[in-house]
């Protein structure tokens, strides 16, 4: 349990505290995503919701579920990001699976995709686009304290902003990617679609112009959580400790405030799941190791790029380099791509801040006990 600092909140109300401060892109926003950096003292500047896995409105309805369903509104402000890819289309998405492979996942371009959500139940900061809110973020904290950027879905709304403010890259502390994997090729072939499906680098192949922006842009310093985010996975063990923790599976049912956690378990059998409620913690490990880096155990720097001839099979995908050998003839990024983190750790993280009461957090700046436990 997290002691509340309500004297940590009194100065940071009269801008005196030196909170690391994060904006979040993503498509598709999961809890612990956003709770992890508060957990850790974080400030969350804001929330842009883009395309990409999720259509832009789905995006948007999941952001708006966790800050509702945390209530998280009244002090992080959320925002909607890019609609749709720089140059990528449903047309040239659907030529190149023709000439290249189809995807078993498609996110938001699925022939079968259909909105879940609609704009007449979701509220939002309308007034200025989420690479714009970004940009202001960055700008107003760049002498005091740099904001962290963290990108978990496609790279666009992050390229616009640099587009828009190409000092982005400096005055921000970093940027913070989930995606960019490789060496995943004989996985994708040989697994079944679940394993296809994760070995897929979605949030870069379906912007790629954007992710090249993005990833050879001049950052203090970049992350990207690949192949280690895959490996932080649901499992019966952890289910079993969510339901012990819980009091049991019926509290699940009853607690709504638990919701999360039941979505999490589902029918708290693990084999009789095998798709959505079974995939990687992909972005909360992310969240994780930027906001307590001492969690990472193994980083390899690279230098890299992205793919961006649409005649190649490996459009999209992150190409790297040990840097001795990184092409002179194009621009390459300086990346440092995390390979291993404490991943007991990440767990014991992810089941008690589910069994925290973050309602009044707006108020009192952190997690209070949540009633029973
Ligand atoms: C909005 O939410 C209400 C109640 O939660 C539901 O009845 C209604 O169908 C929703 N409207 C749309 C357009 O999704
Ligand atoms: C919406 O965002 C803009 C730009 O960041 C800000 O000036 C405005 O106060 C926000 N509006 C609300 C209602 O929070
Ligand atoms: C990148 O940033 C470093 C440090 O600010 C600077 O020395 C270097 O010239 C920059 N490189 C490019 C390509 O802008
Ligand atoms: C990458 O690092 C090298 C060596 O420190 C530096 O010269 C170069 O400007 C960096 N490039 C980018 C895009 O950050
Ligand atoms: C990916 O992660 C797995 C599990 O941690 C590890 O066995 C494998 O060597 C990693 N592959 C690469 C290319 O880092
Ligand atoms: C979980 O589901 C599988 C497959 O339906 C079944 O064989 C197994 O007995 C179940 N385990 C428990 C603990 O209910
Ligand atoms: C999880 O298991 C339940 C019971 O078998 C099933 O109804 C549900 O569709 C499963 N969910 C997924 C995503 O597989
Ligand atoms: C890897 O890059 C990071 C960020 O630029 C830097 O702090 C670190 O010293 C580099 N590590 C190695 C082993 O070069
Ligand atoms: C939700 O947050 C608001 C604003 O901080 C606060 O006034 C209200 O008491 C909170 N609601 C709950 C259920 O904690």
């Amino acid at each position: 349990m997290v002691q509340i600092s309500k004297v940590l909140v009194a100065a940071s109300v009269a801008g005196l505290t030196a909170a690391k401060k994060v904006f979040i892109d993503n498509d598709g926003l999961a809890p612990l995503q956003v709770l992890f950096p508060l957990l850790a003292g974080w400030e969350v500047l804001g929330i842009s919701t883009s395309f990409g896995s999720s259509s832009t409105v789905d995006s948007a309805g999941a952001a708006y579920d966790v800050l509702t369903a945390y209530n998280l509104t009244s002090c992080i402000p959320h925002y909607v990001g890019a609609q749709q890819p720089l140059l990528r289309t449903q047309d040239t998405f659907d030529t190149w699976q023709s000439l290249f492979g189809e995807l078993v996942w498609q996110g938001a371009f699925a022939p079968s995709y259909e909105d879940l959500y609609s704009w007449d139940n979701i509220t939002y900061n309308d007034s200025v686009p989420g690479a714009v809110a970004l940009i202001e973020a960055v700008k107003a904290n760049k002498d005091t304290d740099p904001v962290y950027i963290y990108a978990a879905g496609m790279m666009t709304t992050v390229a616009q902003a640099i587009s828009l403010y190409p000092d982005l890259v400096k005055d921000a502390a970093g940027l913070y990617i989930m995606g960019g994997y490789f060496d995943q090729q004989f996985a994708a072939g040989t697994g079944t679609p679940i394993v296809n499906d994760i070995n897929t680098d979605i949030n870069l192949m379906q912007d790629p112009e954007a992710a090249q922006i993005v990833l050879t842009a001049n950052w203090t310093e970049l992350y990207i959580g690949a192949n280690v985010t895959n490996y932080l996975v649901p499992s019966q063990e952890l289910y079993d400790r969510l339901i012990t923790k819980a009091g049991g599976y019926s509290v699940l049912e009853e607690n709504s405030y638990l919701e999360p956690v039941l979505n999490l378990v589902a029918t708290g059998n693990y084999t009789e799941n095998t798709s959505e409620q079974t995939l990687p913690f992909w972005d909360e490990v992310v969240s994780a190791f930027m906001v307590w880096p001492d969690m990472v155990q193994s980083t390899t720097n690279f230098s890299v790029a992205v793919d961006t001839q649409f005649y190649s099979p490996f459009y999209g995908s992150l190409r790297i380099w040990g840097s001795e050998f990184a092409p002179k003839g194009q621009i390459t990024g300086n990346a440092t791509i995390v390979n291993k983190i404490d991943d007991s750790r990440f767990y014991d993280l992810l089941v008690s801040t589910y069994f925290m009461d973050w309602r009044q957090y707006c108020e009192v700046g952190g997690p209070v006990t949540l009633e029973g436990y």
